[in-house]
Protein backbone atom coordinates (compact mmCIF):
# COMPACT_ATOMS: atom_id res chain seq x y z
CA UNK A 1 0.00 0.00 0.00
CA UNK A 2 1.30 3.12 -0.96
CA UNK A 3 1.76 6.00 1.82
CA UNK A 4 0.08 9.14 1.61
CA UNK A 5 1.77 11.56 0.15
CA UNK A 6 2.97 14.38 3.22
CA UNK A 7 0.80 17.61 2.17
CA UNK A 8 3.09 20.61 1.36
CA UNK A 9 2.53 23.64 2.97
CA UNK A 10 -0.40 25.55 1.24
CA UNK A 11 1.24 28.76 -0.94
CA UNK A 12 0.88 32.15 0.39
CA UNK A 13 -1.74 33.16 -1.94
CA UNK A 14 -3.54 36.08 -0.22
CA UNK A 15 -0.10 37.54 -0.30
CA UNK A 16 0.99 36.50 -3.81
CA UNK A 17 -2.35 38.43 -5.01
CA UNK A 18 -1.66 41.21 -2.95
CA UNK A 19 1.25 41.87 -4.16
CA UNK A 20 -0.11 41.56 -7.57
CA UNK A 21 -2.48 44.36 -6.93
CA UNK A 22 0.40 46.62 -5.74
CA UNK A 23 2.44 46.06 -8.95
CA UNK A 24 -0.70 46.59 -11.18
CA UNK A 25 -1.65 49.86 -8.93
CA UNK A 26 1.78 51.14 -9.47
CA UNK A 27 2.20 50.65 -13.14
CA UNK A 28 -1.64 53.03 -12.97
CA UNK A 29 -0.64 55.63 -10.51
CA UNK A 30 3.15 56.11 -11.95
CA UNK A 31 1.06 56.58 -15.37
CA UNK A 32 -0.89 59.33 -13.70
CA UNK A 33 1.79 60.99 -12.21
CA UNK A 34 4.05 61.14 -15.14
CA UNK A 35 0.96 62.64 -16.96
CA UNK A 36 0.37 64.66 -14.76
CA UNK A 37 -3.45 63.48 -14.37
CA UNK A 38 -5.39 63.16 -11.52
CA UNK A 39 -5.76 60.36 -9.87
CA UNK A 40 -8.96 58.47 -8.80
CA UNK A 41 -10.48 59.68 -5.49
CA UNK A 42 -13.86 58.80 -4.20
CA UNK A 43 -15.20 62.14 -4.72
CA UNK A 44 -17.02 64.35 -7.27
CA UNK A 45 -14.51 67.18 -7.71
CA UNK A 46 -12.23 65.37 -9.73
CA UNK A 47 -12.36 64.38 -13.17
CA UNK A 48 -13.95 60.15 -13.89
CA UNK A 49 -11.79 58.15 -14.43
CA UNK A 50 -10.07 56.71 -16.80
CA UNK A 51 -9.04 59.43 -18.92
CA UNK A 52 -9.60 59.26 -22.38
CA UNK A 53 -7.23 57.93 -24.45
CA UNK A 54 -5.99 55.43 -21.99
CA UNK A 55 -3.54 52.99 -23.34
CA UNK A 56 -3.61 49.14 -23.57
CA UNK A 57 -1.11 48.26 -20.88
CA UNK A 58 -3.27 50.76 -18.17
CA UNK A 59 -6.70 49.16 -19.64
CA UNK A 60 -5.04 45.69 -18.56
CA UNK A 61 -3.59 46.61 -15.55
CA UNK A 62 -7.31 47.95 -14.82
CA UNK A 63 -8.88 44.79 -15.97
CA UNK A 64 -6.17 42.82 -13.61
CA UNK A 65 -6.75 45.04 -10.58
CA UNK A 66 -10.50 44.16 -10.44
CA UNK A 67 -9.91 40.43 -10.86
CA UNK A 68 -7.60 40.38 -8.19
CA UNK A 69 -9.58 41.60 -5.68
CA UNK A 70 -12.08 39.73 -6.58
CA UNK A 71 -9.91 36.20 -6.79
CA UNK A 72 -8.76 37.91 -2.91
CA UNK A 73 -12.19 38.99 -1.75
CA UNK A 74 -13.22 35.20 -3.01
CA UNK A 75 -10.48 34.05 -0.86
CA UNK A 76 -10.80 35.72 2.50
CA UNK A 77 -14.78 34.98 2.35
CA UNK A 78 -14.53 31.50 1.84
CA UNK A 79 -17.31 29.62 -0.88
CA UNK A 80 -20.15 29.80 0.84
CA UNK A 81 -19.98 33.40 1.74
CA UNK A 82 -18.49 34.30 -1.78
CA UNK A 83 -21.36 32.78 -3.43
CA UNK A 84 -24.42 34.16 -1.42
CA UNK A 85 -23.29 37.74 -0.38
CA UNK A 86 -23.95 38.86 -3.96
CA UNK A 87 -26.66 36.50 -4.81
CA UNK A 88 -28.83 38.03 -1.69
CA UNK A 89 -28.19 41.57 -2.47
CA UNK A 90 -28.10 41.38 -6.53
CA UNK A 91 -32.10 41.22 -6.69
CA UNK A 92 -31.85 44.48 -4.45
CA UNK A 93 -29.36 46.15 -6.66
CA UNK A 94 -31.47 45.83 -9.09
CA UNK A 95 -34.90 47.00 -7.88
CA UNK A 96 -32.73 50.18 -6.06
CA UNK A 97 -31.32 51.03 -9.45
CA UNK A 98 -34.37 50.83 -11.23
CA UNK A 99 -36.45 53.08 -8.45
CA UNK A 100 -33.11 55.78 -8.57
CA UNK A 101 -33.54 55.73 -12.73
CA UNK A 102 -37.47 55.58 -12.63
CA UNK A 103 -37.94 58.52 -9.97
CA UNK A 104 -35.22 60.45 -11.53
CA UNK A 105 -33.36 60.70 -8.08
CA UNK A 106 -29.83 61.72 -9.47
CA UNK A 107 -31.58 64.64 -10.71
CA UNK A 108 -33.48 65.40 -7.29
CA UNK A 109 -30.08 65.72 -5.69
CA UNK A 110 -28.04 69.14 -6.05
CA UNK A 111 -24.78 68.95 -8.37
CA UNK A 112 -23.14 71.07 -5.44
CA UNK A 113 -23.91 70.39 -1.72
CA UNK A 114 -26.60 67.89 -0.90
CA UNK A 115 -30.38 67.59 0.49
CA UNK A 116 -32.56 66.75 2.97
CA UNK A 117 -35.13 63.91 2.67
CA UNK A 118 -38.53 65.62 3.20
CA UNK A 119 -37.21 67.74 0.02
CA UNK A 120 -35.94 65.09 -1.76
CA UNK A 121 -39.44 63.69 -1.12
CA UNK A 122 -41.27 66.32 -2.36
CA UNK A 123 -38.92 66.46 -5.56
CA UNK A 124 -39.38 62.90 -6.52
CA UNK A 125 -42.67 61.70 -5.24
CA UNK A 126 -41.16 59.12 -3.05
CA UNK A 127 -42.11 59.32 0.89
CA UNK A 128 -38.96 60.35 3.16
CA UNK A 129 -39.00 56.72 4.48
CA UNK A 130 -38.65 55.12 1.88
CA UNK A 131 -36.13 57.47 0.22
CA UNK A 132 -33.82 57.15 3.53
CA UNK A 133 -33.82 53.23 3.20
CA UNK A 134 -33.09 53.26 -0.71
CA UNK A 135 -30.88 55.95 -0.34
CA UNK A 136 -28.83 53.96 2.49
CA UNK A 137 -28.41 50.72 0.70
CA UNK A 138 -27.47 52.90 -2.61
CA UNK A 139 -24.46 54.57 -1.05
CA UNK A 140 -23.37 50.53 0.56
CA UNK A 141 -22.57 50.59 -3.36
CA UNK A 142 -21.38 53.60 -4.25
CA UNK A 143 -24.34 55.38 -5.28
CA UNK A 144 -25.08 58.66 -2.91
CA UNK A 145 -23.88 59.56 0.35
CA UNK A 146 -25.31 60.98 3.72
CA UNK A 147 -23.46 63.51 4.82
CA UNK A 148 -23.99 65.81 8.21
CA UNK A 149 -24.62 68.95 7.40
CA UNK A 150 -23.09 71.58 9.27
CA UNK A 151 -23.68 75.21 8.44
CA UNK A 152 -20.43 76.51 9.78
CA UNK A 153 -18.02 73.31 8.94
CA UNK A 154 -19.26 70.92 6.23
CA UNK A 155 -17.08 72.04 3.33
CA UNK A 156 -18.99 69.58 1.16
CA UNK A 157 -22.29 71.74 1.08
CA UNK A 158 -20.69 74.49 -1.00
CA UNK A 159 -24.02 75.51 -2.37
CA UNK A 160 -25.69 77.06 -0.09
CA UNK A 161 -28.97 77.34 -1.46
CA UNK A 162 -29.24 73.78 -2.09
CA UNK A 163 -28.91 72.94 1.78
CA UNK A 164 -31.43 75.72 2.88
CA UNK A 165 -34.36 72.85 3.45
CA UNK A 166 -32.37 71.22 5.72
CA UNK A 167 -30.69 73.98 8.27
CA UNK A 168 -28.07 70.85 10.16
CA UNK A 169 -28.73 67.29 10.36
CA UNK A 170 -28.87 64.47 7.57
CA UNK A 171 -28.31 65.62 3.42
CA UNK A 172 -27.88 63.16 0.47
CA UNK A 173 -25.43 64.52 -1.90
CA UNK A 174 -23.54 62.97 -5.20
CA UNK A 175 -20.70 60.58 -5.74
CA UNK A 176 -19.05 60.21 -9.01
CA UNK A 177 -21.76 57.52 -9.50
CA UNK A 178 -24.18 58.85 -9.26
CA UNK A 179 -22.95 62.00 -10.52
CA UNK A 180 -22.59 60.12 -14.08
CA UNK A 181 -25.92 58.90 -13.51
CA UNK A 182 -26.91 62.50 -13.48
CA UNK A 183 -24.69 64.27 -16.34
CA UNK A 184 -24.86 60.98 -18.79
CA UNK A 185 -28.55 60.19 -20.52
CA UNK A 186 -26.45 57.57 -22.13
CA UNK A 187 -25.61 55.77 -18.80
CA UNK A 188 -29.61 55.84 -17.87
CA UNK A 189 -30.23 54.36 -21.06
CA UNK A 190 -27.95 51.62 -20.51
CA UNK A 191 -29.78 51.30 -17.13
CA UNK A 192 -33.29 51.08 -18.58
CA UNK A 193 -32.12 48.21 -21.66
CA UNK A 194 -30.45 46.48 -18.99
CA UNK A 195 -32.97 46.48 -16.38
CA UNK A 196 -36.56 47.69 -17.62
CA UNK A 197 -36.04 46.19 -20.91
CA UNK A 198 -33.99 42.77 -21.10
CA UNK A 199 -33.58 41.74 -17.52
CA UNK A 200 -36.63 39.31 -17.85
CA UNK A 201 -35.29 37.27 -20.74
CA UNK A 202 -32.57 35.87 -18.30
CA UNK A 203 -34.71 35.75 -15.55
CA UNK A 204 -36.71 33.65 -17.70
CA UNK A 205 -33.72 31.38 -19.14
CA UNK A 206 -34.28 28.11 -17.70
CA UNK A 207 -37.95 27.58 -18.65
CA UNK A 208 -37.09 28.53 -21.98
CA UNK A 209 -34.60 26.44 -22.67
CA UNK A 210 -36.67 23.69 -21.49
CA UNK A 211 -38.80 24.10 -24.50
CA UNK A 212 -36.43 26.28 -27.14
CA UNK A 213 -33.19 25.30 -26.84
CA UNK A 214 -31.91 24.14 -30.32
CA UNK A 215 -33.75 26.58 -31.86
CA UNK A 216 -32.13 29.24 -34.34
CA UNK A 217 -35.03 31.82 -34.79
CA UNK A 218 -34.61 34.84 -33.09
CA UNK A 219 -38.15 35.13 -31.68
CA UNK A 220 -38.09 31.63 -30.10
CA UNK A 221 -35.69 33.14 -27.18
CA UNK A 222 -35.31 33.74 -24.14
CA UNK A 223 -36.75 37.48 -24.61
CA UNK A 224 -40.05 36.03 -26.48
CA UNK A 225 -40.43 33.24 -23.66
CA UNK A 226 -40.42 36.12 -21.26
CA UNK A 227 -42.53 38.62 -23.11
CA UNK A 228 -45.07 36.08 -24.67
CA UNK A 229 -44.40 37.65 -27.96
CA UNK A 230 -43.35 36.20 -31.70
CA UNK A 231 -42.06 39.09 -32.39
CA UNK A 232 -38.02 39.15 -32.45
CA UNK A 233 -36.45 42.14 -29.94
CA UNK A 234 -35.87 44.44 -33.27
CA UNK A 235 -39.45 44.31 -34.31
CA UNK A 236 -40.66 44.15 -30.37
CA UNK A 237 -38.94 47.48 -29.86
CA UNK A 238 -39.41 49.35 -33.18
CA UNK A 239 -43.51 49.33 -32.73
CA UNK A 240 -44.94 52.55 -32.09
CA UNK A 241 -45.39 53.47 -28.21
CA UNK A 242 -41.62 51.71 -27.69
CA UNK A 243 -39.92 54.76 -28.37
CA UNK A 244 -38.33 54.60 -25.05
CA UNK A 245 -37.26 51.45 -25.64
CA UNK A 246 -35.86 52.16 -29.24
CA UNK A 247 -33.69 54.78 -27.46
CA UNK A 248 -32.07 52.99 -24.61
CA UNK A 249 -30.95 50.57 -26.97
CA UNK A 250 -29.48 52.78 -29.17
CA UNK A 251 -27.93 54.83 -26.03
CA UNK A 252 -26.41 51.40 -24.83
CA UNK A 253 -24.91 50.75 -28.44
CA UNK A 254 -23.31 54.01 -28.04
CA UNK A 255 -22.24 53.20 -24.94
CA UNK A 256 -20.63 50.13 -26.21
CA UNK A 257 -18.75 52.57 -28.64
CA UNK A 258 -16.46 53.99 -25.95
CA UNK A 259 -13.33 52.09 -23.38
CA UNK A 260 -12.85 49.00 -24.18
CA UNK A 261 -15.28 48.92 -26.91
CA UNK A 262 -14.31 51.76 -28.86
CA UNK A 263 -14.66 51.07 -32.58
CA UNK A 264 -11.90 53.85 -33.40
CA UNK A 265 -9.21 50.72 -31.73
CA UNK A 266 -9.86 49.19 -34.66
CA UNK A 267 -8.40 51.04 -36.75
CA UNK A 268 -5.02 49.94 -36.62
CA UNK A 269 -6.51 46.59 -38.23
CA UNK A 270 -4.77 45.67 -41.90
CA UNK A 271 -7.97 45.75 -43.16
CA UNK A 272 -8.51 49.36 -42.33
CA UNK A 273 -4.99 50.66 -42.11
CA UNK A 274 -4.75 50.00 -46.03
CA UNK A 275 -7.40 51.72 -47.49
CA UNK A 276 -6.04 54.62 -49.41
CA UNK A 277 -8.07 58.13 -50.62
CA UNK A 278 -11.18 57.18 -52.63
CA UNK A 279 -12.13 54.41 -50.85
CA UNK A 280 -15.31 52.85 -49.46
CA UNK A 281 -16.11 51.47 -46.27
CA UNK A 282 -19.90 50.25 -45.96
CA UNK A 283 -20.92 50.21 -42.18
CA UNK A 284 -23.97 47.23 -42.63
CA UNK A 285 -26.13 47.42 -39.42
CA UNK A 286 -24.45 50.61 -38.68
CA UNK A 287 -26.93 52.02 -36.20
CA UNK A 288 -26.21 55.88 -35.92
CA UNK A 289 -22.92 55.78 -37.23
CA UNK A 290 -21.05 55.64 -34.02
CA UNK A 291 -18.61 52.91 -35.19
CA UNK A 292 -18.10 54.94 -38.30
CA UNK A 293 -17.28 58.21 -36.57
CA UNK A 294 -14.80 56.70 -34.38
CA UNK A 295 -13.32 55.26 -37.17
CA UNK A 296 -13.30 58.56 -39.64
CA UNK A 297 -11.63 60.13 -36.86
CA UNK A 298 -8.82 58.19 -36.96
CA UNK A 299 -8.48 57.25 -41.03
CA UNK A 300 -8.25 60.09 -43.14
CA UNK A 301 -9.13 58.23 -47.16
CA UNK A 302 -11.96 56.19 -46.55
CA UNK A 303 -15.80 57.25 -47.58
CA UNK A 304 -18.38 55.77 -45.21
CA UNK A 305 -21.64 54.66 -46.16
CA UNK A 306 -24.12 53.81 -43.01
CA UNK A 307 -26.48 51.19 -43.50
CA UNK A 308 -29.37 50.17 -41.06
CA UNK A 309 -33.25 49.70 -40.99
CA UNK A 310 -35.22 52.75 -41.89
CA UNK A 311 -36.44 53.36 -38.23
CA UNK A 312 -32.30 53.58 -37.08
CA UNK A 313 -31.73 55.80 -40.06
CA UNK A 314 -34.64 58.20 -39.72
CA UNK A 315 -33.16 58.73 -36.37
CA UNK A 316 -29.92 59.85 -37.45
CA UNK A 317 -29.50 63.87 -36.35
CA UNK A 318 -26.97 64.86 -38.82
CA UNK A 319 -25.66 67.56 -36.89
CA UNK A 320 -24.77 65.18 -33.89
CA UNK A 321 -22.06 63.77 -36.36
CA UNK A 322 -18.43 65.91 -35.94
CA UNK A 323 -18.18 68.12 -38.61
CA UNK A 324 -14.72 67.42 -39.09
CA UNK A 325 -16.08 63.91 -40.81
CA UNK A 326 -19.62 65.03 -41.35
CA UNK A 327 -18.72 65.31 -45.33
CA UNK A 328 -17.41 61.78 -45.30
CA UNK A 329 -20.73 60.11 -44.00
CA UNK A 330 -23.64 59.03 -45.31
CA UNK A 331 -26.75 57.46 -44.28
CA UNK A 332 -29.02 55.05 -46.18
CA UNK A 333 -31.48 52.40 -45.45
CA UNK A 334 -30.76 48.99 -46.35
CA UNK A 335 -31.92 45.10 -45.11
CA UNK A 336 -28.92 43.30 -44.63
CA UNK A 337 -31.16 39.97 -45.62
CA UNK A 338 -31.27 41.44 -49.15
CA UNK A 339 -28.41 41.52 -52.34
CA UNK A 340 -25.91 44.61 -50.82
CA UNK A 341 -26.35 47.40 -53.62
CA UNK A 342 -23.23 49.48 -52.82
CA UNK A 343 -19.61 48.42 -54.06
CA UNK A 344 -17.19 48.73 -51.70
CA UNK A 345 -13.32 47.74 -50.59
CA UNK A 346 -14.80 47.14 -47.04
CA UNK A 347 -18.21 45.63 -46.15
CA UNK A 348 -17.91 46.24 -41.71
CA UNK A 349 -20.11 44.68 -39.64
CA UNK A 350 -19.44 45.65 -35.92
CA UNK A 351 -21.69 43.25 -33.44
CA UNK A 352 -24.00 42.64 -36.43
CA UNK A 353 -23.54 38.71 -36.65
CA UNK A 354 -23.46 37.72 -32.65
CA UNK A 355 -27.45 38.67 -33.10
CA UNK A 356 -27.94 36.25 -35.22
CA UNK A 357 -27.80 31.91 -34.86
CA UNK A 358 -25.36 30.55 -37.72
CA UNK A 359 -28.28 30.16 -39.79
CA UNK A 360 -29.28 33.87 -40.31
CA UNK A 361 -25.31 35.02 -40.42
CA UNK A 362 -25.02 32.64 -43.29
CA UNK A 363 -27.73 34.71 -44.98
CA UNK A 364 -25.99 37.97 -44.08
CA UNK A 365 -23.03 37.10 -45.42
CA UNK A 366 -24.20 35.38 -48.65
CA UNK A 367 -26.29 38.67 -49.04
CA UNK A 368 -22.31 40.47 -49.39
CA UNK A 369 -21.30 37.69 -51.75
CA UNK A 370 -22.34 39.20 -54.94
CA UNK A 371 -20.29 42.59 -54.79
CA UNK A 372 -17.26 40.17 -53.43
CA UNK A 373 -17.51 38.18 -56.75
CA UNK A 374 -17.53 41.91 -58.79
CA UNK A 375 -14.28 43.68 -56.67
CA UNK A 376 -12.22 39.89 -55.38
CA UNK A 377 -10.27 42.48 -53.38
CA UNK A 378 -12.80 44.08 -50.80
CA UNK A 379 -12.75 42.29 -47.90
CA UNK A 380 -15.44 41.30 -45.06
CA UNK A 381 -14.09 43.24 -41.33
CA UNK A 382 -16.17 41.38 -38.49
CA UNK A 383 -15.87 43.51 -35.93
CA UNK A 384 -17.01 41.02 -32.99
CA UNK A 385 -15.57 39.24 -30.12
CA UNK A 386 -13.09 36.16 -30.56
CA UNK A 387 -14.30 34.02 -27.57
CA UNK A 388 -10.38 33.26 -26.04
CA UNK A 389 -9.67 29.75 -25.18
CA UNK A 390 -10.84 29.36 -21.33
CA UNK A 391 -7.95 30.75 -18.95
CA UNK A 392 -5.87 32.26 -21.82
CA UNK A 393 -6.91 35.96 -21.09
CA UNK A 394 -7.51 37.79 -17.63
CA UNK A 395 -10.58 36.32 -16.11
CA UNK A 396 -12.04 39.76 -15.70
CA UNK A 397 -11.75 39.85 -19.63
CA UNK A 398 -13.08 36.18 -20.42
CA UNK A 399 -16.18 36.97 -18.26
CA UNK A 400 -16.64 40.49 -20.51
CA UNK A 401 -16.99 37.80 -23.63
CA UNK A 402 -18.62 34.86 -22.05
CA UNK A 403 -21.41 37.23 -20.45
CA UNK A 404 -22.08 38.40 -23.54
CA UNK A 405 -22.19 35.10 -25.22
CA UNK A 406 -25.40 34.32 -22.53
CA UNK A 407 -26.81 37.53 -23.35
CA UNK A 408 -26.87 36.83 -27.25
CA UNK A 409 -28.83 34.17 -26.13
CA UNK A 410 -30.92 35.50 -24.43
CA UNK A 411 -31.97 38.05 -26.81
CA UNK A 412 -32.22 36.08 -29.85
CA UNK A 413 -30.79 32.73 -29.99
CA UNK A 414 -27.65 34.30 -30.84
CA UNK A 415 -23.69 34.26 -30.06
CA UNK A 416 -20.75 34.89 -29.63
CA UNK A 417 -18.11 32.64 -31.71
CA UNK A 418 -14.37 31.37 -31.02
CA UNK A 419 -11.81 31.60 -33.86
CA UNK A 420 -12.78 28.11 -34.98
CA UNK A 421 -16.12 28.88 -34.88
CA UNK A 422 -15.54 32.00 -37.21
CA UNK A 423 -13.64 29.44 -39.98
CA UNK A 424 -16.70 27.67 -39.89
CA UNK A 425 -19.36 29.97 -40.48
CA UNK A 426 -17.52 31.64 -43.54
CA UNK A 427 -16.82 28.20 -45.08
CA UNK A 428 -20.64 27.23 -44.23
CA UNK A 429 -21.49 30.51 -46.37
CA UNK A 430 -19.11 29.69 -49.57
CA UNK A 431 -16.26 27.48 -49.97
CA UNK A 432 -14.27 30.39 -51.78
CA UNK A 433 -15.00 32.63 -48.63
CA UNK A 434 -11.58 32.31 -46.41
CA UNK A 435 -10.66 34.13 -43.09
CA UNK A 436 -7.46 36.40 -44.10
CA UNK A 437 -6.66 37.28 -40.75
CA UNK A 438 -7.98 38.09 -36.90
CA UNK A 439 -6.90 41.01 -35.33
CA UNK A 440 -7.10 41.66 -31.71
CA UNK A 441 -6.30 45.43 -30.76
CA UNK A 442 -4.34 44.85 -27.10
CA UNK A 443 -7.49 46.37 -24.56
CA UNK A 444 -10.36 45.95 -27.37
CA UNK A 445 -13.12 43.96 -26.07
CA UNK A 446 -13.62 42.95 -29.71
CA UNK A 447 -11.54 41.96 -32.97
CA UNK A 448 -11.25 42.38 -36.50
CA UNK A 449 -11.93 39.11 -38.37
CA UNK A 450 -11.20 39.99 -41.97
CA UNK A 451 -12.70 37.66 -44.12
CA UNK A 452 -12.39 37.58 -48.23
CA UNK A 453 -12.42 35.24 -51.37
CA UNK A 454 -10.07 32.88 -51.58
CA UNK A 455 -6.95 34.00 -54.11
CA UNK A 456 -8.50 37.29 -54.13
CA UNK A 457 -6.11 39.52 -54.98
CA UNK A 458 -5.38 42.31 -52.38
CA UNK A 459 -6.14 45.91 -52.12
CA UNK A 460 -1.71 46.69 -52.20
CA UNK A 461 -1.61 44.47 -55.89
CA UNK A 462 -5.00 46.05 -57.09
CA UNK A 463 -3.91 49.79 -56.59
CA UNK A 464 -7.33 51.10 -55.47
CA UNK A 465 -5.54 51.05 -51.66
CA UNK A 466 -2.55 52.79 -50.03
C1 LIG B 1 -25.99 45.18 -32.10
S1 LIG B 1 -26.42 46.47 -33.16
C2 LIG B 1 -24.83 46.97 -33.74
C3 LIG B 1 -24.78 48.42 -34.08
C4 LIG B 1 -23.39 48.94 -34.45
N1 LIG B 1 -22.85 48.23 -35.59
C5 LIG B 1 -22.45 48.87 -33.27
O1 LIG B 1 -21.43 48.20 -33.35
O2 LIG B 1 -22.73 49.50 -32.24
C6 LIG B 1 -27.15 45.74 -34.55
C7 LIG B 1 -27.70 46.72 -35.54
O3 LIG B 1 -28.30 45.99 -36.60
C8 LIG B 1 -29.45 46.69 -37.03
N2 LIG B 1 -30.34 45.75 -37.75
C9 LIG B 1 -31.11 44.76 -37.23
N3 LIG B 1 -31.73 44.10 -38.22
C10 LIG B 1 -31.33 44.67 -39.39
C11 LIG B 1 -31.59 44.40 -40.76
N4 LIG B 1 -32.40 43.41 -41.13
N5 LIG B 1 -31.00 45.19 -41.68
C12 LIG B 1 -30.16 46.19 -41.32
N6 LIG B 1 -29.87 46.49 -40.04
C13 LIG B 1 -30.44 45.74 -39.08
C14 LIG B 1 -30.03 47.23 -35.73
O4 LIG B 1 -30.91 48.29 -35.95
C15 LIG B 1 -28.76 47.65 -34.98
O5 LIG B 1 -28.42 48.97 -35.26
Amino acid sequence: MSQPSQQSPSPPVLTDLASLITHHTSIITNFLTNRNLPHPQFSTSIPSFPPPDCPPKIHMSRMSIAQLCRDLAELVLGPIDALIHPLVSMKVDIGVLRTINYYNIPEAVPINGCIGYEELSKRTGLNADILKRIIRYASTTGIFTEVQYNPTSNSHTRNKDSVQSIKEGVGVAHTPTSLALLTSPRLRGVLRHNLDDIFPAFLSLPESLQQNQNSQEPNESPFNFAYKTEQTWFDWMSKPGRETSLQSYHQTLGFLSEGAFNAGLAASAPVFKRLGPGSTIVDIGGSTGHVSIALAQQLPHPNFIVQDLPSTIESVKSEEIPQEVRDRIQFQPHNFFTPQTEAADVFLLRFVLHDWSDKYCVKILSSLLPQLKANPAARIALLEVVLPEPGTVPTFVERGARSADIQMLGYANARERDRGHWDRLVKETDEGLVVWDVYEPVGCAFGVVEVGLRGGRTGIEQGSLE
